[in-house]
């Protein structure tokens, strides 16, 4: 009785000093969701493409990450090993990898140049999980204030700017196949065209998917060891991220952004941004999930942000890329929760 009581106090004393979040049901509750998630995608990786394939390579070395920190548990070890086998289950003869370009005569010209992602770079690179298997520093007050890029006074206005945000999927995959080709030669300067140039490093102010996928090229680029340094840009882009997250959290978010919120959290947040994990976020992405286990945040077609090439419907209403990307963001949720308890 007496112990009991003593380590109530600890416990709570353990927690307040340290101001972390330090919540053993949070910690459960996030383990479920993971084990439920990729149950859900080990009974579906036919369904399953590329992109959501890809959050299952980062979950997994999450995973691996945390077992290397809590070898006495066997929980987190289930974990990866599920990860694992889903990357081991992948039919590599049924995925689709072509870019589907809706052709107009300045791609046309492009195309000449393209180097398509073939399943041989997908496999020995991107889905390649000791590349994304890296130490992070996880830290707050490394975010910029930025201005606000452009006037959102309501809820509504947000939607509407982040609804009319233009960007090209296919543009990006076309740059990502040509950070994988220029990561492979000796000199790793992985030199970009001057398009994929301005669009990566320069500062035009982009939203949406148009901004994250910013961020996921600077970290392909580092995890491929390209020499560029893409601490600052990274930096600055998920500043602006978390401008865009923060508005969308104080509107209680927009169901037509939470796919976009999954990929703005697990992007930003695997820099060891602090700021990326309030809680109510972390809620936020367990709500989300479906009672069979998968994520489905296509909520209505006709308003979407963006025709998103590479989200599809699998089943129950679910996404195969946000249910991928959740896989992922569950990992990095397990993987601070129990490095700063
Ligand atoms: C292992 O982790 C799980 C999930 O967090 C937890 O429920 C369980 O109590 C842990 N077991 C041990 C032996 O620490």
């Amino acid at each position: 009785m007496m112990f009991a009581q003593v380590l109530i106090v600890l416990v709570l004393f353990s927690g307040r000093e340290c101001g972390m979040i330090s919540n053993g049901d949070l910690i459960n509750r996030v383990v479920n969701a993971l084990n439920a998630v990729l149950n859900f995608i080990s009974e579906n990786v036919d369904d399953m493409n590329v992109d959501g394939l890809f959050g299952v390579a980062l979950a997994e070395a999450h995973l691996l990450k945390i077992r290397e920190l809590k070898r006495e548990n066997d929980s987190y070890e289930f974990l990866s090993n599920q990860a694992s086998e889903i990357l081991k289950q992948i039919r590599w003869d049924r995925k689709n990898l072509s870019p589907n370009y809706k052709m107009c005569s300045y791609q046309k010209s492009f195309l000449i140049f393209s180097v398509y992602i073939s399943v041989f770079l997908v496999k020995t690179f991107l889905l390649n999980v000791d590349i994304w298997k890296k130490n992070i520093e996880f830290t707050r007050g490394r975010m910029h204030t930025v201005e606000p890029p452009f006037q959102a006074n309501t809820c509504s206005q947000y939607l509407n700017l982040m609804s009319n945000a233009y960007f090209r999927e296919g543009f990006s995959d076309e740059c990502l196949s040509r950070i994988i080709n220029g990561s492979r030669r000796k000199e790793k300067n992985c030199h970009l065209d001057k398009f994929c140039f301005k669009y990566v490093m320069e500062s035009k102010l982009m939203l949406g998917y148009g901004l994250t996928h910013k961020v996921l090229l600077l970290q392909v680029a580092k995890a491929l060891g390209c020499k560029w340094n893409t601490t600052p840009k990274i930096t600055k882009y998920c500043s602006h991220v978390l401008w865009e997250v923060r508005q969308d959290s104080n509107c209680g978010f927009i169901e037509t952004l939470d796919d976009l919120f999954i990929e703005q959290i697990l992007l930003c947040g695997s820099e060891g941004f602090l700021e990326f994990f309030q809680p109510s976020w972390i809620e936020h992405v367990l709500r989300l999930q479906s009672q069979f286990g998968c994520f489905g945040t296509l909520a209505d077609e006709t308003e979407m942000v963006r025709t998103k090439r590479e989200a599809n419907y699998i089943k129950f209403g679910c996404t195969d890329h946000a249910t991928g990307l959740a896989a992922a963001t569950l990992s990095l949720f397990l993987r601070i929760l129990l490095l700063t308890k």
